[in-house]
């Protein structure tokens, strides 16, 4: 039988701290719903003592959702982080503290200030203290994957111990490399007598590119809970794309023979909903989920797709949500082909809005020949979502 891998989305907390990536309150609980349909197992709703805002985001996703998910508030190890963080999630239906500490040796010295005897004191406090409150604790190993791995051995060991559910071992600033990462889940879990007691989980950064590849790596490895985000949103290059991580999964079948609970025609649903919040589109080469994705421009990729649609295309656009149409949006087109081409796009408008966009297509077409998915976008950004700017 496969293994079941646990989705852990973390668009509400690392994901919002991608410039420009702000949400409202009312936002983020829509986002939340949608990543409910998703299927995701935990929503990282936030770091409720970072803000009141953000200790009220936290909340009021916890008292909205369903308990088919897990609704996390992160915490650094301290007391009052710890409860304020279960404050903010105490009334969800399932609830998890989620703790995080730095154990590299660079973040030890200058950031914390702190001898590794002192950390592995904190780390088991934090958990206990946490522990006290649920069962479901996750601890994270800050700047794990530039830690020591036999000091990273000996703090998830005694943390599991003190009630942690969840490890997490987090290339927090991308800088591991995917043979690199495999080997070290694989050591940890084969090292940690307890290891078998806590579900190891993966968190990574896109520094270099390699979230994705380092989150399937792990997965190899043994990891199986995965930290993402919806479009791989995060600080400075994101963190790794929940679709992107999913599809690999499903498509490759044949390597990983794992499942996740995840309603895959609900990604691009949950990618545009995205971009219409934070008012980014979503860029043209994004994997699976950008204009160009399933677009093939030259004549031998068409002929071979109108044969076959495999012959080029690995997934099919229905298994993620979408429609698969593409339509030529040029001078005679109407407001049908222009409202069709913006939901294609990712955009859900009102009638005002799509008026707005039509207009500006209409106005581009008397002046060129041809109007790209890039023409749509930068008229749909500036007519509807100019505010942001
Ligand atoms: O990147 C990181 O290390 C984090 C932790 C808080 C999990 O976001
Ligand atoms: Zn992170």
């Amino acid at each position: 039988m496969s293994d079941r891998v646990y989705v852990f989305d973390t668009t509400l907390r690392d994901g919002e701290q991608s410039p420009g990536a702000t949400m409202s309150l009312e936002e983020k609980i829509s986002m939340a719903h949608q990543l409910e349909a998703l299927g995701v197992d935990i929503i990282e709703a936030g770091f409720p003592i970072a803000s009141q805002g953000d200790f009220e985001a936290v909340r009021a996703i916890s008292r909205a959702v369903s308990d088919r998910v897990q609704v996390a508030g992160l915490c650094r190890a301290v007391p009052k982080d710890i409860d304020r963080a279960w404050e903010a999630v105490k009334d969800a239906g399932n609830p998890r503290i989620h703790t995080f500490l730095a154990t590299s040796d660079i973040h030890m010295k200058y950031k914390l200030q702190r001898t590794p005897e002192q950390v592995l004191e904190m780390a088991e406090a934090a958990v206990s203290r946490a522990a006290t409150y649920t069962s479901n604790v996750e601890f994270s190993a800050e700047d794990a994957s530039r830690s020591d791995w036999d000091f990273l051995a000996k703090v998830f060991e005694r943390v599991i111990d003190c009630g942690a559910t969840t490890v997490n071992v987090p290339d927090t600033v991308g800088y591991v490399q995917p043979f690199e990462y495999h080997e070290m889940i694989k050591y940890l879990m084969d090292r940690i007598p307890n290891s078998h007691k806590a579900v190891f989980s993966v968190h990574c950064h896109n520094d270099l590119g390699l979230a994705v590849a380092n989150t399937l790596a792990a997965i190899r490895a043994g990891a199986r809970q995965v930290e993402c985000t919806v479009s791989g949103i995060g600080e400075r290059a994101g963190n790794a794309a929940v679709e992107e991580v999913v599809m690999a999964l499903n498509t490759r079948k044949d390597i990983y023979d794992v499942t996740t609970n995840v309603d895959t025609t609900q990604i691009f649903p949950s990618c545009r909903r995205l971009s219409q919040i934070i008012g980014q589109p979503i860029p043209p080469y994004k994997a699976i989920v950008g204009p160009n994705a399933f677009a093939h421009e030259s004549g031998v990729h068409q002929d071979g797709v109108l044969k076959n649609p495999m012959t080029y295309e690995i997934m099919t656009p229905e298994s993620i949500g979408r429609t698969g149409t593409e339509m030529v949006i040029g001078k005679h087109s109407g407001s049908h082909a222009v409202k069709a081409k913006v939901r294609e796009l990712g955009y859900e408008l009102d009638e005002e809005q799509l008026g707005l966009v039509f207009e500006a297509v209409k106005g581009l077409a008397d002046k060129k020949e041809k109007i790209y998915d890039e023409d749509v976008h930068a008229m749909i950004m500036e007519k509807v979502f100019r505010k942001r700017d």
